[in-house]
């Protein structure tokens, strides 16, 4: 049975333990192996697959994630729609940590990942429209649940997507912050991109895990920090996950080409 919707997993939720697992799968591609296998399961009563972005182990960084064969693996499937999960930094001052978050916009400021299916054997150069990244009924879904539950929510923000696997300096962050990114992580992009080249409708739900760099004059982020504010987010994210799966009707059960 073709999977309802795919969650992939990212620092702070590797595994999925809401997820009432039937069975696992590994699914290489022609561009390599995904990060993790692809774990079906059962979500408040629809089918689920999950990915985990940085694999099972959390033992891969973001530039070295194989983000062609995670999302064709998730489309060979006939999967036609994804909710993100990523931790971020918070840039925008009410970007807290702890706080859900739902981008509506993405700055790439990230190089030398492979991020186009459209690149060898091609027919004809192709140029997908990106002009809104994220699929707006599918955020709207996570918005509506997270509305419900009462969460601490920014339901509009731009994310500033980083090369990583550091984090930033201070003035990489101002400049952002001039370029009008609410919130930062290492992951989005090419993710984003390569979701809509397979028309899947694609939403992220963002976990701020700390202040973004220098925003605290004289901190120093910390790993510890990261994961403590994660491990309490995470737990938000997992309600509402459980929370948005009635939510995904007819209108975001079929594949996409926009940002409708
Ligand atoms: N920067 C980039 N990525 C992140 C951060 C950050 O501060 N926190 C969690 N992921």
């Amino acid at each position: 049975m073709t999977p309802a919707v795919a969650i992939i997993g990212g620092t702070g939720l590797t595994r999925l333990d809401t997820l009432t697992i039937t069975h696992q799968e590994a699914g290489s591609t022609p561009y390599g192996e995904p990060s993790s296998p692809l774990i079906y399961g059962e979500l408040n009563g629809r089918v689920v697959v999950f990915l985990a972005r940085h694999g099972l182990d959390h033992t891969l960084p973001p530039h070295k994630i194989n983000y062609r064969a995670n999302l064709w693996a998730l489309h060979r499937l006939g999967v036609k729609q994804v909710i993100a999960v990523a931790a971020v930094g918070g840039i925008r001052d009410d970007m807290e940590p702890g706080v859900l978050a739902f981008p509506d916009q993405i700055i790439d400021y990230t190089w030398g990942r492979h991020g186009t299916f459209f690149e060898d054997n091609l027919t004809q150069v192709t140029h997908i429209d990106f002009t809104e990244p994220y699929c707006g009924a599918l955020r709207e879904r996570l918005i509506q649940a997270a509305r419900a539950l009462n969460f601490d929510a920014r339901e509009s923000c731009t994310y500033a997507a980083a090369q990583g696997p550091r984090l930033e300096t201070a003035a990489e962050i101002r400049r952002m912050e001039r370029d009008g990114c609410d919130i930062v992580g290492m992951t989005g992009m090419p993710e984003a991109a390569l979701a809509r080249e397979l028309g899947l409708r694609y939403a992220t739900c963002a976990v701020v895990a700390n202040r973004a760099a220098g925003k605290i004059p004289g901190v120093t982020i910390t790993m510890a920090e990261i994961e403590r504010n994660l491990l309490e987010g995470m737990g938000r994210v997992k309600t509402l996950l459980a929370r948005v799966i009635p939510l995904l009707d007819e209108a975001t059960a079929t594949g996409q080409t926009d940002g409708a």
